[in-house]
Formats: structure tokens, C-alpha cells, sequence
């Protein structure tokens, strides 16, 4: 049992990751400042404790009087187009907010952190599927914030001994039965559809014309709660003296398999029984057209082994959760 500090566990991938680790018998303590994520989605048993991880005052205290061991460090900006559009935001929280983080981490002698990345480190790929070695070239503020945090980590691993795992997530997607997905305003893919289908505007698909064979960007999914188990493995590996983490490990969480949108669509129609109203428009800037993990390394070092790779699963449970959720969380 670990004492686990979840930033951003009143997020998504926070959320379901905290019920997660409370399922596994850890204590969990969410720090959160509810501004993207939402007091409903804060699972029973952890402790919810409000405000910023970029509050280096108040982390410290916090790390203090609840005796954190590890941290799960989910909390930060993380729309590509917004990041485009105020980089400040992205540098002054991702980047200067999380190495203060790092320095409240290392002034309270915790060793263990597991990082949420994203492949936006890795920009346009020269191949796919992407190893965790292909070069990080970022293409946008929020990709290379990620960049940048990661980069933190293993520095401050080698000179200060931090144990560290960064999690390159690809296309998360899915719900558990408490926990889903909303996001105001929502950019993803599959919530989108959900919500066109649904009643609400005709899904954009965005772009046809990309050298794909339906001309639609392909995109690797895995499931949240699949995700949420990669990030209990990586907690056990940040245990000290634990091999894995001598140096910091940086690890592509995907299924290894892509998905054209066009392919969601009709995996879509299947799980709802219903079709999809879309139009389909231009391009959305910064889309690369084909992101796909190559995933062995997860499953070579964590003995990680998604158990919901479909994207039916990943569909039916999104839907699921909409259906229980209409209005999304209560608060
Ligand atoms: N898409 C549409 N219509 C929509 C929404 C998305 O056609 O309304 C398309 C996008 O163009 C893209 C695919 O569906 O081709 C997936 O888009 P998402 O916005 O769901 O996800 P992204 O691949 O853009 O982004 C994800 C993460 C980011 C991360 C990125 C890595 O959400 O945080 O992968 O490149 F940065």
C-alpha cells in the first residue's frame, strides 16, 4: 500500500486512474483544482484535496501533513489547439508549474513519480508504429510542455535520484462504469461522435483527403481503464531499488493498432445501433495523419497486456456512460 498523490484525479484519465488505485488497495489523495475537472468524478475513498499543483506553498504542506509516498501526476493543460493559441498557459503551468512541482517533490524526499505524456512529443513521425526511441519533435506548445516536463524528470533522476516513469498516452477512449468523459469544451473524436449521435450537432470529420486508405486520420485508441492499469504497473516500478527505473523510463501506451475515423464512425453505428450524422470539412491544423504506438515496451517491462483493445469496448462503454450520465458529472 502506497500513500498516492493523483494531480488532475478529478480529470478523465485522473479519475478513473484514482478508482484504480484505490481498488488496488493504495491510499489516494486528489489534488485538483477543478478547473477542467469535476468534484463528482473524485472516486469514494480518495481525499479530495482543492487547488493547484502549481500552488507550490500549498503542495508542500500538502505533502507534508498527508504523507505522500508517490505522486501520479495527471494535472495540466492539454488542448493542442489552445496551446497554439496561448503558449503562456502551457509553459507557465505544464513547464514552470511542474518543475515546481518537482522541486515540492524533492524537498519532501518522495522518490516516485509517474508522469501522463502524450505522443504529441513525438510531432509528425518519420515511421509508424513509433518506438519510444524516435525523435521527440513537437509541433505544437502542448507536445512540447510534455516534452520539456520529461525532460525535467530524467535530469532530475540522475542528479537527485527521482524514480520516474512518463506515460506516452495515444488515443485514450472508453468509460468505466463511474467514470467517463467530459470536457468543455470537447475536441475528442469519440465523445463527439457519442454526442452527435445523440441529438446534439453533426460530427465534423475533419479532413478525407490525408494519404490514408479512406483518407481519414488514423489514430491508435486504447481504453482508459486499460490506461489506468499501466499506471498501477508503473507505480510498482518506481519502488526503490527497483531495476526498471534505475534510469527514467519513458514508455507508449497504445494498443499498437490504428483506427481511421472513418473506422470509429462505423465501429460507432455498430455499438449504438444508431448512425452518425457528419459532415465532413477541412483539415484541423496539427493533425498528423497517422499516430500508432508501437507498444512492446509497456508489455516488456511492466508485463502491461491492454485487456480491452476493441474499439467496440471502447464505444459500447463510452456510450454506456452517456446513457447514465446525461448531463455529464452533477457539479
Ligand atoms: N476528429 C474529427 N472530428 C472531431 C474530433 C476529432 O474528425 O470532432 C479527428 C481528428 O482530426 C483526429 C482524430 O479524430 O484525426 C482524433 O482526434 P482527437 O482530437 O480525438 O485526438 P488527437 O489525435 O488529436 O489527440 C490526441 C490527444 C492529445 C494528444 C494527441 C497526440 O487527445 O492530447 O492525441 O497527438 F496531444
Amino acid at each position: 500500500m502506497t500513500r498516492v498523490l493523483i494531480t488532475g484525479g478529478a480529470g478523465y484519465v485522473g479519475s478513473v486512474s484514482a478508482a484504480a488505485f484505490l481498488e488496488a488497495g493504495h491510499d489516494v489523495v486528489v489534488l485538483d483544482d477543478l478547473s477542467t475537472g469535476h468534484r463528482g468524478a473524485v472516486p469514494d475513498g480518495a481525499l479530495l484535496r482543492e487547488g493547484s499543483y502549481t500552488d507550490r506553498v500549498e503542495l508542500t504542506r500538502l505533502l507534508e501533513t498527508e504523507r505522500i509516498e508517490a505522486i501520479l501526476h495527471c494535472a495540466a493543460r492539454s488542448l493542442v489547439g489552445e496551446s497554439i493559441r496561448e503558449p503562456a498557459k502551457y509553459f507557465g503551468e505544464n513547464v514552470a508549474g511542474g518543475i515546481g512541482l518537482l522541486d515540492a517533490v524533492r524537498a519532501a524526499g518522495i522518490e516516485r513519480l509517474v508522469f501522463s505524456s502524450t505522443a504529441a512529443v513525438y510531432g509528425v513521425p518519420d515511421a509508424t508504429p513509433i518506438p519510444e526511441e524516435a525523435p521527440l519533435r513537437p509541433i505544437n506548445p502542448y507536445g512540447e510542455s510534455k516534452r520539456a516536463f520529461e525532460s525535467a524528470l530524467a535530469w532530475y533522476g540522475r542528479a537527485y535520484g527521482l524514480r520516474s516513469v512518463s506515460l506516452r498516452y495515444f488515443n485514450v477512449a472508453g468509460a468505466t462504469v463511474a467514470h467517463g468523459e467530459v470536457h468543455d469544451p470537447e475536441t475528442h473524436l469519440v465523445p463527439n461522435v457519442l454526442r452527435a449521435i445523440d441529438g446534439g450537432p453533426p460530427l465534423t470529420v475533419f479532413g478525407d483527403d490525408y494519404p490514408t486508405p479512406d483518407g481519414t486520420c488514423i489514430r491508435d485508441y486504447i481504453h482508459v481503464a486499460d490506461l489506468a492499469e499501466a499506471h498501477l504497473l508503473a507505480l510498482d516500478a518506481t519502488a526503490a531499488g527497483d531495476p526498471r527505473t534505475a534510469e527514467p523510463l519513458a514508455l507508449n501506451l497504445g494498443n499498437g493498432g490504428g483506427f481511421s475515423v472513418r473506422e470509429v464512425l462505423a465501429a460507432a453505428e455498430v455499438a449504438t445501433g444508431r448512425s452518425v450524422p457528419h459532415v465532413t470539412g477541412p483539415r484541423r491544423t496539427g493533425d498528423p495523419p497517422v499516430l500508432v504506438a508501437r507498444a512492446t515496451r509497456a508489455a516488456e517491462v511492466l508485463g502491461w497486456r491492454p485487456a480491452r483493445p476493441g474499439l467496440d469496448e471502447m464505444l459500447e462503454s463510452a456510450w454506456a456512460w452517456r446513457q447514465t450520465h446525461p448531463a455529464g458529472y452533477r457539479d
